[in-house]
């Protein structure tokens, strides 16, 4: 991870802090260290990141949808060397499910810890996954833990210091539906990067990473239509529906397996939308830069 990090040019100075956080906070839980299969790709977001967590600071990553937060988050647990635990926040999550709760095992009662209990214990690295789809009650729970206090006060029993390499990173993703703000009590505890869009260059990267063996001149065809439908977008012709990174390499994978490219597209891109007018839109754009009969021989080297 840390060589990957000199090689998207993060800068030498936060290296070495990096390396001394490794240091001073000696490996626990290794088989929680999250070992990525993606790394995160943009060099500006990762020193903001790595900054920050190094300040001490939790981490909020809001931004559209497929915009690398998650993969960003568990690329920094593995950076900082932390075992991590990751929580995907609903509307009926509640404290216990957060912190613990008392169970009966064997004729008595015990506590069993929850995932931000483990976190504080150990520390982990806490990820709330899409932290506005949960009641903003339901979190006050966290206040103490997220601020100056650095404790989890646990109803009925002691309160639990965290340990110093504890850090939470909060995802968001403000359209979503189910969603809502976040109050601000919760948002003041955590510093913001508002995530971009992948950079060209990256995703040609990110694509010679996920399809090796796809041919250059289509790779770079399906750089394009990925910013050509940002563009539409942009320009509101057609929704953020089908503006879908993971609905492309989703689709490359299908034309990896021998569904041609006119299907997998549809069923990757064209398809999140249910506007059939808006469906043409998108297959008018698609066929811009590739043709929708192209097989599997044709575009992969063999
Ligand atoms: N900058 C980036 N670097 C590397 N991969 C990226 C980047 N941006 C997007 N991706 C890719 O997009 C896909 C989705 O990533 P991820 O699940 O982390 O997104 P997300 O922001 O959490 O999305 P959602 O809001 O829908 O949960 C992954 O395959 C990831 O590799
Ligand atoms: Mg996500």
């Amino acid at each position: 991870m840390l060589s990957f990090l000199k090689e998207e040019g993060v800068g030498p100075g936060l290296l070495e802090e990096l390396e001394r956080f490794r240091r001073d906070h000696p490996a626990e839980l290794t088989e929680r260290v999250p070992a990525p299969q993606f790394h995160y790709y943009g060099r500006e977001v990762w020193e903001q990141a790595v900054a920050a967590l190094l300040c001490g600071k939790n981490l909020l990553l809001t931004g559209g949808k497929a915009t690398g937060k998650n993969v960003l988050a568990e690329n920094l647990a593995a950076a900082f060397g932390r075992p991590a635990w990751n929580v995907s926040f609903h509307v009926n999550l509640d404290a216990s499910g957060l912190v613990g709760m008392d169970t009966f095992a064997d004729g008595q009662v015990r506590f069993r810890p929850g995932p931000i209990y483990r976190c504080a214990q150990h520390g982990g690295f806490g990820i709330l996954d899409e932290i506005n789809m949960a009641k903003n009650e339901a979190l006050a729970v966290l206040h103490a833990a997220l601020d100056f206090r650095r404790v989890l006060d646990v109803p009925g029993y002691d309160r639990l210091p965290m340990a110093p390499a504890a850090r939470f990173i909060a995802t968001m993703n403000y359209g979503y539906a189910g969603t809502r703000e976040l109050n601000e009590a919760l948002a003041s505890r955590f510093v913001v990067i508002q995530m971009p869009t992948i950079s060209p260059e990256n995703l040609d990267r990110l694509l010679e990473r996920c399809c090796p063996t796809l041919k250059k001149k289509y790779r770079q065809q399906f750089g394009q239509l990925f910013f050509d439908l940002q563009r539409k977008c942009e320009g509101g012709e057609i929704s953020t529906k089908a503006l879908d990174l993971r609905g492309l390499l989703d689709a490359l994978e299908l034309m990896g397996a021998g569904v041609p490219s006119g299907p997998a597209l549809d069923m990757g891109i064209t398809n999140k939308t249910a506007d059939r007018y808006e469906q043409g839109l998108i297959r008018d754009v698609v066929a811009a830069r590739i043709s929708p009969k192209l097989t599997r021989r044709e575009l992969f080297e063999s």
